[in-house]
């Protein structure tokens, strides 16, 4: 059998588990997370509104359900986990889906002013993700600048603007709903660099602005002509002749004078964060202008916009795992067709799939034809690779490097006590915020395990044949 190790259980991950043990009947799968919980990204980043994208995490279930596939989390690799030599030493391969987990910065004066947070903070806090930072986030704010007209920038915009009534049906953590609940925030002005036709958010999810109740979408016609393909949108691909369409139908509506307005802004860029009474109080805008070749210049005109919450949502960005090369520009891993470079030459055993591998963009779909990719190179150098000799199952040398791996089980007692967290709060599941809870609901799965396992001398005689695997599961 062909051992392998899939680092990260995100789309990219798991997409990568299922094209080996599919494609291949000789290929075991191990997929470790640092968290106890699964599905990256679609679980700690797909906005808990959107509840179709997030049932995705019922296809991407049954491949943890695959007879060769095996859930390890609570496993880090790289710097303070199991170091990726020794893991490439457990593994005849090993895949590397980490993501790409933190942000790009603006790079402007004020930046880090308190009430100054990147969407990655405020996206992880509505997620419940157990690093995120503390709340605070809308205490005490009226308005807001959402800097960034990606779909990061529409969630975070939405979920801004959402009411208790709306967000209180989803898995949303408790502290978070009741912040939301409790906001004050009236004006969200979501803020672009360059113009309409180069906005990266889709037409679905930008309509879904102008459905929010209580809520009112505002667009000034004088932010959006500057833009050439404004008054002809005719020769734009057609994903941005729709915006440009949406965008010109608001700007053309009269206001209604809703609770809450969203206001979209194009051809501004941020300059400085102005701080009032010590934290952010306006940010300063710069009027742009194209420049001809799909990018902005600068005009020196400026305005100032009343906040004191800014969010910037300009992007992820990859981070290094200690030990596997990197590079520094483009926040990946260097790679040919998914197998890992190093020192110029393709390192044997060694491969990365997702937004590691191609950057942080694209929605999940996009990774599973990348995933596809990085499991034919897997599988053609699977002759190679498999003449390696290994150690027994890895699971004693990955604990023997101080990890406490959270098995399938563990996972399933986690999804209880988020059901049962949510029962006892009126509500329908309701994730667990913090590393504490996660890891005492994952003890629970040992607790049970330990009560109902038969005697020592009857387990053995019982197992079924060709489950060694399943039988060394952890909990
Ligand atoms: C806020 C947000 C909302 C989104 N919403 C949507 C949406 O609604 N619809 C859509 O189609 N797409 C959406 N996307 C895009 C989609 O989530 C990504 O395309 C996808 O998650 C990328 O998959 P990935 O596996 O590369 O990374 P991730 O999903 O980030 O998974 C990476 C995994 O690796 C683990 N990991 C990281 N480092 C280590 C380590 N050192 N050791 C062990 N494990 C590690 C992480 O814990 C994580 O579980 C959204 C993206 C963002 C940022
Ligand atoms: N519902 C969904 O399907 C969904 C939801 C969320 C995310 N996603 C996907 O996840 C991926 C990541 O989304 P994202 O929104 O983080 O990234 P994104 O689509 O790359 O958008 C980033 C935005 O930040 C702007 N920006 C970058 N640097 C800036 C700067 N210095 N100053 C001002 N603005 C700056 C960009 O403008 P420029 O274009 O001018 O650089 C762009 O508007 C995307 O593929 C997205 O589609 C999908």
């Amino acid at each position: 059998m062909l051992r392998v190790a899939v680092v990260g259980s995100g789309p990219s991950g798991v997409y990568t588990a299922q094209s080996l043990v599919q494609r291949d009947p000789e290929v075991l799968v191990d997929v470790l997370d640092r968290l106890p919980c699964p599905y990256g990204l679609v679980r700690y980043g797909v906005a808990p509104d959107h509840e179709k994208i997030k049932s995705l995490q019922h296809s991407l279930r049954a491949v943890f359900e695959h007879e060769r596939v095996r859930f390890l989390g609570g496993v880090r690799v790289g710097a303070d986990g199991v170091p990726v030599a020794r893991l490439r030493g457990l593994y005849h391969a090993v895949v590397y889906c980490v993501g790409a987990a933190s942000d790009r910065r603006l790079g402007v004066p004020g930046e880090e002013l308190p009430g100054s947070w990147s969407a990655t903070d405020f996206v992880s806090w509505y997620s419940a993700h157990p690093d995120a930072a503390g709340g605070g986030f809308v205490r005490d704010v009226r308005a807001a600048v959402v800097v960034g007209v990606g779909n990061v920038a529409v969630d975070v915009t939405r979920m801004l603007a959402r009411d208790a009534a709306e967000l209180s049906p989803t898995d949303m953590p408790q502290t978070a709903l009741s912040a939301l609940s409790a906001s004050g925030v009236t004006e969200i002005h979501m803020v672009g660099r360059r113009g309409p036709s180069q906005a990266r958010f889709t037409t679905k999810e930008l309509r879904e602005l102008g459905g929010l109740p209580d809520t009112e979408v505002v667009v000034d016609e004088t932010d959006l002509a500057s833009d050439p393909a404004y008054g002809d949108p005719s020769g734009l691909p057609a994903a941005q002749r729709r915006n440009v369409e949406v965008l010109r139908d608001w700007a053309a509506a009269p206001t209604r004078g809703a609770r809450r307005r969203i206001r979209l802004r194009f051809f501004l860029r941020p300059v400085e964060l102005l701080a009032v009474e010590g934290r952010v109080g306006a940010v300063r805008l710069e009027r742009t202008a194209p420049d001809g070749r799909g990018g902005v210049l600068g005009t020196g005109r400026y305005e100032d916009v009343e906040a004191q919450l800014v969010l910037r949502s300009v992007g992820y960005r990859g981070v290094p795992v200690e030990g596997l090369p990197f590079d520094a520009e483009s926040c990946t891993v260097p790679h040919v067709a998914g197998r890992v470079v190093r020192a110029g030459g393709i390192a044997p055993g060694e491969y990365v799939a997702g937004w590691i591998k191609r950057g942080p963009t694209g929605v999940i779909g996009t990774n599973r034809p990348c995933a596809k990719e990085t499991a034919t190179s897997l599988l053609e150098d699977a002759p190679v690779l498999a003449r390696r000799t290994l150690p027994d199952d890895p699971l004693d040398s990955l604990r023997a490097s101080g990890a406490e791996p959270v098995g399938w089980a563990g996972w399933l007692a986690i999804e209880r006590a988020e059901a049962a967290l949510g029962a006892s709060l009126g509500r329908g599941v309701v994730k667990l915020p913090d590393w504490a809870a996660l890891r005492a609901a994952a003890a629970s799965a040992d607790r049970s395990r330990a009560a109902t396992a038969p005697p020592e001398s009857t387990r053995a005689a019982t197992a079924p044949t060709g489950t060694a695997r399943a039988a060394d599961q952890p909990s």
